[in-house]
């Protein structure tokens, strides 16, 4: 019994000496109350970082000098995760962190974004929430805190979205539905081993040349040709494929688009 119980005792004097560390510091502005350390605890105890054993300290706690950590940030998740945040770090939403800029918000962007969301920092948990890591929240209503374009909007009038809605698979959505992180952030195969899949963290990385995605995304689930009858009609990229494509590309354009793939050479 005691083998059984001692983990759970380390792993409550460790909250215990995270609640005592939150509550004595008053370096964040944000108080927190006995009742959102009380949440944080419940949602931490279902995540699959208590079941592996990832305690408060693993994150609020410098591994160097041992000091406490109000706002751990990618770094803190960066020895664990490494994959995670090296992609992260090459997107859109990171590489201003790469720069040693401050992070990226909202109001710096050039398309559409929510109004409350201006000062939004990006981060892992603009995502994540760290606490309970449910990647289910974190694949579309995250996205939808900020991301107020067209596009995104028309997310939830499509097959996809009821694809999605339908799977109800946690902690993880399963392979058959299709999440605004399906296409952005798409599952990849590690090169070094064929059985680990990672999410690829760069939403930029598939954006361009625009058939990349065809190939890595679409193509899991339709053919050829239907997949780039939908992503070459802007007019359906813009509802986000909430119907059948209409377009006719001639198997020339696809043979053509292929080879460009093929040699790197796009015309863009
Ligand atoms: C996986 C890493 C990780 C673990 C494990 C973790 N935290 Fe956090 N915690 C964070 C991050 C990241 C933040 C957000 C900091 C910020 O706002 O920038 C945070 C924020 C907080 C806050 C501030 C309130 C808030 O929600 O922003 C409190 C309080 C807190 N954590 C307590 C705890 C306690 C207690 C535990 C253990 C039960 C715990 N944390 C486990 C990463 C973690
Ligand atoms: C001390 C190691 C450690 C640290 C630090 C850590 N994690 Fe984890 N994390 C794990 C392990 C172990 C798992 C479970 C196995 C896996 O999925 O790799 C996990 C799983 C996850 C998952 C997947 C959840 C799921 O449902 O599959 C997410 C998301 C995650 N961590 C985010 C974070 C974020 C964000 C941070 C930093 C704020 C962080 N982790 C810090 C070890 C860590
Ligand atoms: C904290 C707010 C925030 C959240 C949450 C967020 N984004 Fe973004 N995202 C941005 C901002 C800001 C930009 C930059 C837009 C610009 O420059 O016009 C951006 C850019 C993008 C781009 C365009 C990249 C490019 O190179 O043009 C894509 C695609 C994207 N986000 C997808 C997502 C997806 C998918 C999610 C959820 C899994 C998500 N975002 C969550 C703020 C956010
Ligand atoms: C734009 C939103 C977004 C941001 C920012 C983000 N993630 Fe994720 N992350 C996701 C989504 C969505 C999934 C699950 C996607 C899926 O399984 O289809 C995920 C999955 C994961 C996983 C489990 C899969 C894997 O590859 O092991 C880990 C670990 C993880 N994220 C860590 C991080 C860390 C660390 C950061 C910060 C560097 C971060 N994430 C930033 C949206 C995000
Ligand atoms: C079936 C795949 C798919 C899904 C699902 C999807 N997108 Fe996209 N998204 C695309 C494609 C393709 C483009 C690129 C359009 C182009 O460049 O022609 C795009 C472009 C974007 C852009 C960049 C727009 C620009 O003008 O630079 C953002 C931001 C974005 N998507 C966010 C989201 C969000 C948020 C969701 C979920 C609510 C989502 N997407 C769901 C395929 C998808
Ligand atoms: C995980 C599998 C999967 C992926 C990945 C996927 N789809 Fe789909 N898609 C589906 C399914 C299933 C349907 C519903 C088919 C039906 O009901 O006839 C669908 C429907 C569609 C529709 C028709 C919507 C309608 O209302 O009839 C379009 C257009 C579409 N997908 C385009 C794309 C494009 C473009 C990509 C890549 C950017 C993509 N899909 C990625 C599985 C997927």
């Amino acid at each position: 019994m005691r083998l059984v119980i001692n983990p759970w005792l380390r792993s409550l004097v460790l909250v215990a000496l995270c609640v005592m560390l939150v509550l004595g510091t008053s370096r964040t502005a944000k108080a927190s109350t006995q009742e959102e350390l009380s949440d944080i605890t419940t949602q931490w105890q279902t995540s699959v970082h208590a079941l592996n054993d990832i305690n408060c300290a693993s994150c609020h706690q410098s591994k160097e000098t041992k000091e406490f950590l109000a706002e751990p940030n990618h770094e803190t998740c960066q020895s664990c995760h490494e994959q995670a945040v090296d992609t992260f770090l090459l997107s859109k939403h990171g590489i201003r962190l790469l720069e040693g800029d401050a992070p990226l918000t909202p109001a710096m962007a050039r398309l559409p974004m929510r109004q409350d969301a201006m000062q939004h920092q990006m981060n892992c948990n603009a995502c994540h929430d760290v606490h309970s890591v449910n990647t289910v929240e974190a694949s579309v209503d995250a996205c939808l805190t900020c991301h107020n374009d067209n596009h995104s909007l028309n997310y939830q009038n499509s097959k996809h979205a009821e694809l999605f809605a339908a799977s109800n698979e946690l902690p993880r959505p399963g392979a058959g539905a299709v999440s605004c992180a399906t296409c952005h952030l798409p599952r990849v195969v590690a090169e070094f081993d064929d059985t680990l899949v990672h999410v690829n963290h760069n939403n930029t990385y598939n954006l361009k040349p625009q058939d990349r995605m065809v190939g890595d995304v679409c193509m899991n689930c339709h053919g050829i040709e239907y997949s780039y009858n939908s992503i070459f009609d802007p007019e359906l990229v813009e509802a986000n494929f909430d119907r059948p494509p209409t377009l006719e590309l001639q198997s020339f354009d696809l043979m053509k688009a292929a080879e460009q793939r093929r040699t790197g050479n796009t015309s863009e």
